[in-house]
């Protein structure tokens, strides 16, 4: 099995530079290949597995739905949508949602939400401000959207309509869009995943929420990673107290299956009518059964706590692990997303990581991101650290 591991699938497009290992079987926050050997998941499947592996209500009720109706068609009211939209918008303090598969789709709505609350006002060509370091997926518009050459080369000539402008920074946003009357929205993550956790400032949104209210325009937060629960509260943008017009989400809302959902409050959930938008496979029952009792069970086992806790805990001990040494830039995030940066790259930590029995990714180059299923513990959290330490100082002093 190692061998056939070890070689290239020749039947699987190279889309992924693979770890040589194959996953078998998983329970709670650890994984076992398929000789046996055990993993700490500290990647959660990149921030999906929200309630780890084999969770004990999660797999029954999904079996149970298995037995009812995996897939019907929007054509009908699916009741377990109705149940799932009334949850994120309790959670959210939103008004609707539209239901579809990934964190991409999610934002391919979003975005033409934004455009058609353009139309709808006469404006023909509406733009969306975005961020540097943004990543918002791998579609067409989504790749425009996000603000990293290498995601973008070799796909253009990319969609028009986006303003980009740095994070944090009021002043760089205001003069980018200033006088200009097609912008319509400001899209952005709270935390941005892919391109480094790297947090938006408190005081920072609240000043948008009100640039966006002044302008009339929408905002529109890709909570997709950063999102349900992963953070300590519900969605990270609530740390600042503050509500969107439009949310994407998708990876945990649905603890390994495949969901996705446009959240949407007063100003931009009627923007889509009939015939606007539509998917085949989004807002199935086996999908919304696996968002109810995510949330239901996260809401039993008081996992955003429990985020917040271990998260807390986890940060302080990579600080204290690895904080003073000379190579370590910053250990930031929050709850259960967090990055330690590095002054060099080490793509390299992936693999030997691995070797040592932990899954972690690197993203931005030169970030190590630990984003593990919200059930972790105060113990796994320091079995992290104890794993990644040595690796650290390792690559540091070649
Ligand atoms: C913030 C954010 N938005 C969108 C996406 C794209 O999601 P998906 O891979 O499900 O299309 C990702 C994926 O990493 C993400 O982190």
């Amino acid at each position: 099995m190692t061998a056939l591991i070890e070689a290239a699938s020749p039947h699987v497009m190279n889309t992924y530079g693979r770890v040589p290992i194959a996953l078998q079987r998983g329970q709670g926050c650890r994984v076992w290949d398929v000789n046996g050997k055990e993993y700490l998941d500290a990647l959660g499947g990149i921030a999906v597995n929200t309630l780890g592996h084999n969770h004990a209500r999660l797999v029954p009720a999904l079996q149970h739905q298995l037995t009812q109706l995996i897939h019907t068609s929007n054509y009908y009211h699916v009741p377990l949508q109705e149940q799932l939209a009334a949850k994120l918008v309790a959670l959210s303090g939103m008004q609707n949602v539209f239901f579809c598969n990934s964190g991409l789709e999610a934002n391919e709505a979003a975005l033409k939400i934004a455009r058609k609350f353009g139309h709808d006002q006469g404006i023909e060509k509406p733009e969306v401000v975005v961020y540097e370091k943004a990543f918002h997926g791998r579609s067409i518009a989504t790749l425009s959207a996000t603000g990293n050459p290498k995601v973008q080369a070799g796909f253009g000539p990319l969609v028009e309509g986006f303003i980009r402008v740095p994070q944090n920074d009021i002043e760089a946003l205001r003069r980018a869009t200033e006088g200009n009357p097609n912008v319509v929205a400001v899209f952005f993550e709270t935390i941005q995943g892919e391109g480094g956790v790297n947090p938006m400032r408190i005081e920072y949104l609240q000043q948008l929420r009100q640039l966006c209210d002044e302008r009339g325009w929408l905002m529109m937060i890709d909570e997709v990673q950063c999102g349900m629960g992963r953070t300590g509260k519900w969605f990270a943008h609530q740390w600042a107290g503050i509500v969107p017009d439009v949310m994407p989400l998708a990876k945990g809302l649905g603890s390994g299956v495949p969901v996705g959902a446009v959240v949407a409050g007063p100003k931009a959930a009627n923007v889509l009518q009939p015939g606007n938008h539509g998917t085949t496979f989004g807002g199935n029952p086996l999908a919304m059964r696996a968002g109810v009792e995510t949330i239901r069970i996260m809401e039993e086992d008081g996992l955003l706590q429990n985020a917040a806790h271990v998260g807390a805990h986890l940060q302080a001990a990579l600080r204290s692990a690895l904080g003073s040494l000379s190579g370590v830039k910053e250990v930031r995030g929050q709850g259960l997303m967090i990055g330690v940066e590095l002054d060099k790259p080490c793509g390299a930590l992936v693999g030997r990581a691995a070797d040592a029995g932990l899954l972690i990714s690197v993203t931005a180059e030169s970030v190590i991101r630990i984003v593990p299923p919200l059930i972790l513990t105060t113990a796994e959290a320091d079995e992290i650290v104890a794993r990644l330490t040595p690796l650290v100082q390792a690559l540091l002093a070649e």
